[in-house]
């Protein structure tokens, strides 16, 4: 393998589940441009060093890293040697997942547990101890979902919920990074949802202490309307705030 454009270099990533499969791709395809990847696995270290002898043979950089992305210790203890060894991290790729898949009445709490655990806890958890590690340039997380979240497969409720899952919060914690972007913590639609629920109370306190009718206080000039903060205009267009 071959260094690519090489756009990566100097970028530490962490490849959840990079023993094997898709993860292990995606592991060997970072270092191929560039970043230097911690390989983690649950249990395969015979297959997360062959990933790590593959990358360096090729002039890339990685370690293998044991760790059960299912358990919060394991997590920060996973985080916490990649900032020991590399002493930073900028990408994060959600990959560990496990599927099974059966018929509703051979579901088992277990499975769903396991599922849920791993699919969709470990990712969170993995989510806000890398966004820890992220410099004040950010990061980027990258989750990986499945068909499985959108089309209707029989057998697969456990596991396709557990996707749909990973396909509702990547959805909500991009719209949160992308507000944060931008210095705020909620789109304009919502902030504007509070400000007008906020002068409905203050059209209701004011009608209460007058003892007046919702009706009069629509008949008033906008400007002299108790509780509100229009501006005084001479305008026939003065709207109501
Ligand atoms: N394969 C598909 O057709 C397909 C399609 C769509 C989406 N996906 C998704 O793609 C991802 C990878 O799938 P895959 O087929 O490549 O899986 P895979 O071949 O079964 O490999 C799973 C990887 O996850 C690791 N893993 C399992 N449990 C873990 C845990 N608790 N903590 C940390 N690592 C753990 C495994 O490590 P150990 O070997 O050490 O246990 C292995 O490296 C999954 O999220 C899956 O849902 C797969």
């Amino acid at each position: 393998m071959s260094t690519n454009s090489n756009k990566l270099a100097g970028k530490v990533a962490v490849v959840t589940g990079a023993s094997k499969g898709i993860g292990a791709a995606i592991a060997k395809n970072l270092a191929a441009e560039g970043a230097a990847v911690v390989v983690n696995y649950a249990s395969s270290k015979t297959g997360a060093d062959k990933v790590v002898a593959e990358i360096t043979s090729a002039g890339g950089k990685a370690v293998a890293f044991q760790g059960d992305v299912a358990k919060r210790a394991d997590i920060e203890r996973l985080f916490a040697e990649t900032k020991k060894t590399f002493g930073r991290l900028d990408i994060l790729v959600n990959n560990a997942g496990i599927y099974e898949f059966s018929p509703l009445e051979s579901i088992t709490e277990e499975q769903f547990h396991k599922h849920f655990d791993l699919n969709v806890l470990g990712l969170i958890l993995a989510s806000q101890a890398a966004a820890k590690l992220f410099d004040s340039a950010g990061g980027s997380i990258i989750n990986t979902s499945s068909i499985a979240s959108t089309l209707a497969i029989p057998n697969s409720a456990v596991y396709s919920g557990s996707k749909g899952a990973v396909d509702a919060i990547t959805r909500s914690l991009a719209a949160a990074a992308w507000w944060r972007q931008r210095g705020r913590t909620q789109p304009a639609s919502r902030r504007a949802r509070c400000a007008s629920k906020s002068k409905r109370r203050r059209r209701s306190a004011a009608l209460a202490s007058l003892g007046t009718s919702r009706a009069r206080w629509f008949s008033w000039p906008p400007a002299i309307r108790p509780g509100s903060r229009a501006k005084p205009s001479l305008s026939p267009e003065a709207t109501a705030d």
